[in-house]
């Protein structure tokens, strides 16, 4: 009787232990860690592929609320485009839920682009982000892939990525919670150190080498999430920034954006090709007109070459776990997105008794009785 209370004993811290501690990663071993689902962290391209057979993948991507005014410039700026091989381009919205209009979430979707998460509150102060547990976290993004799937009519299996607000990640607990989520990719870590030649998308079975530079980044062993490293961007000051709108030395006119572009895009073509991160928020270019048209000919100039593909960000997963070399790439058939439909609905007035607000939402779905948050993500 008493052995089989101390058994008992023992199974219970055991369940209790493996609960708290994960396993620390180990080195990586190239030998155990393969395509599809494992990749060290590493600068070499997949597949062994040379530099000129391997495609270059460029990433745009805008953060925060979607709201009509914004779906303005996406009008403009990146709709109707297509890659040199005639598929249309891809671009990703990290969004969050504050403020975002549903429908225009719709239209983005039915244009073909990838909506990812970003959390529903966006809320301040970052240390809300840095140390949030993997319950709140599992609050704050992995509900918000079931509440834009419902307000937005899109298929949440639509929905693969995550970018922590102000890129401020909270070691394993991030990486965790996408496991349980379900979230494939990660693009909130950037790299100073791995940008020429760039680091390439890997996952977390094993040790990462990538440098932390807005910690505490995941130590743990978490089988499945893919890292986008955000490889930085070298300011007119010889400086690093994550994205675009965050470069501190700029150019001032449109010719001089243009060339600052095409300088930090050159780095990766002429390198070892790791995907091309383009990461802005539509706000930062709105109000400048000069770099509104820098960056329409600037994409003018990538559409036109016959090895570079803005894709949306999970495509380069995809392509990372089963790499083919350009050649093949170009006669893949495009992507294709099924149509959502959506009934437009107007809610006026919603009251959030968290923010104490009161919001106008828009919405392909019936009304939700108060304003969604965490906890209440589909504000029923
Ligand atoms: C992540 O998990 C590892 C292994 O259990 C642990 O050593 C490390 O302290 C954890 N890091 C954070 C930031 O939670
Ligand atoms: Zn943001």
């Amino acid at each position: 009787m008493r052995s089989v209370v101390v058994v008992f004993l023992v199974a219970i811290f055991a369940l209790a232990y493996a609960e708290d501690e994960l396993p620390l990663a180990e080195p990586c071993d190239a030998d155990l860690c393969k395509a599809p689902d494992c990749r060290c962290s590493s600068q070499d391209i997949p597949g062994n592929l040379e530099p000129r057979n391997t495609p270059q993948f460029v990433l745009l991507t805008f953060d925060d609320a979607i709201t009509e005014l914004n779906t303005q410039t996406y009008r403009s700026i990146i709709y109707r485009r297509t890659n040199a091989n005639k598929c249309p381009i891809g671009v990703t919205f990290f969004m969050h839920h504050e403020y975002t209009d549903y429908i225009m979430v719709n239209e983005l979707y039915n244009q073909g682009f990838e909506i990812a998460l970003h959390s529903i509150s966006h809320r301040i102060p970052q240390d809300f982000w840095r140390y949030a547990s993997y319950e709140e976290l599992m609050r704050e993004i992995g509900d918000q892939k079931q509440q834009i799937a419902f307000f937005a009519n899109i298929p949440a299996n639509t929905i693969h990525g995550v970018r922590s607000p102000f890129l401020q990640m909270s070691g394993n607990n991030t990486f965790k919670m996408m496991q349980s989520a379900g979230i494939t990719y990660d693009s909130s870590w950037p790299t100073t150190r791995f940008t020429d030649p760039g680091m390439w998308p890997y996952t977390l079975d094993f040790e990462s080498t990538q440098d932390c530079v807005v910690g505490p980044c995941p130590t743990a062993s978490i089988p499945g999430p893919w890292v986008i490293p955000m490889i930085t961007w070298t300011d007119l000051g010889g400086f690093p920034c994550s994205m675009v709108d965050a470069c501190f030395h700029t150019p001032d006119t449109e010719d001089e954006w243009f060339q600052f572009f095409f300088k930090n895009f050159q780095k990766h073509y002429f390198g070892n090709r790791a995907p091309f991160g383009f990461y802005i928020h539509e706000a930062f270019i709105r109000p400048r007109p000069h770099v509104w048209r820098a960056i329409e000919r600037f994409l003018d100039v990538l559409n036109n070459i016959n090895d570079v593909f803005m894709v949306n960000a999970n495509e380069v997963i995809d392509w990372v776990k089963n790499p083919i070399p350009v050649n093949e790439y170009v006669k893949k058939d495009c992507r294709r997105t099924t149509p959502a439909a959506c009934r437009p609905t107007i809610c006026p007035g919603l009251f959030s008794a968290d923010t104490e607000k009161r919001y106008y939402m828009r919405v392909c779905s019936r009304c939700p009785r108060s304003y969604p948050w965490v906890n209440n993500p589909l504000g029923l």
